[in-house]
C-alpha cells in the first residue's frame, strides 16, 4: 500500500468543508493514516512549496497558505498517489471536471481547497516535513477485503 499527503488548504478550512472532504476520501475506501489541524509558518510553507520557489505567484501562495489553519492528513490505499491526484482535480478550480474537489468546491486558481502530493517521492517528502512518525497510525481497516480484492 501507499501513502500520500493531502492538505485541505485554508479557504476550504474557513468554508467548513473539512468534513464534506474527509467523507470523500473515506467513502472511496481511503484510510486516514494520520491528520491534525495546523497552522503553518511561513518556513514550513516555503519548504513545502520549495519547487515553486522562483515562480511569480510564490509570495501569495505562501502567504495564503499560511493565512489559516490547514488540515493535514495522511491517506493510504492501493495507487494513493494517483487516486487522490483524479479526486484532487485540476490545479484550475474553474477548468477541473464536476465530480472532483477543486471543480465542485473552487473557482479560483489561487484559491483552490486542498493540496495533494503529485508522486511518491513528494508524498514521501511533504509526509515527513508535515509529520512526525509518532503520529503516523498504523492500524488495519476492518472493510479491507470489501475494498481490494485478495
Ligand atoms: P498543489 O496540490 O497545491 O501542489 O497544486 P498542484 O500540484 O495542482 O499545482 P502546482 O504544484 O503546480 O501549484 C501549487 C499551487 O500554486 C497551486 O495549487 C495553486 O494554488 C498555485 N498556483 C499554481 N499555478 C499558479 C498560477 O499560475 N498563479 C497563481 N496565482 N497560483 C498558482
Ligand atoms: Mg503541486
Amino acid at each position: 500500500m501507499d501513502r500520500t499527503f493531502l492538505m485541505i488548504k485554508p479557504d476550504a478550512v474557513q468554508r467548513n468543508l473539512i468534513g464534506e472532504i474527509v467523507t470523500r476520501l473515506e467513502r472511496k475506501g481511503l484510510k486516514l493514516v494520520a491528520a491534525k489541524l495546523f497552522q503553518a509558518d511561513e518556513a514550513l510553507a516555503k519548504e513545502h512549496y520549495s519547487e515553486h520557489t522562483d515562480k511569480p505567484f510564490f509570495n501569495a501562495l505562501v502567504s495564503f497558505i499560511t493565512s489559516g489553519p490547514v488540515f493535514a492528513m495522511v491517506v493510504e490505499g492501493n495507487n494513493v498517489v494517483e487516486v487522490t491526484r483524479t479526486l484532487v482535480g485540476e490545479t484550475n478550480p474553474s477548468k477541473a471536471a464536476p465530480g472532483t474537489i477543486r471543480g465542485d468546491y473552487g473557482l479560483d486558481l489561487g484559491r483552490n481547497i486542498i493540496h495533494g502530493s503529485d508522486s511518491n517521492e513528494s508524498a514521501e517528502r511533504e509526509i515527513n516535513l508535515w509529520f512526525n512518525e509518532s503520529e503516523l497510525n498504523d492500524y488495519k481497516l476492518n472493510n479491507e477485503k470489501w475494498v481490494y480484492e485478495e
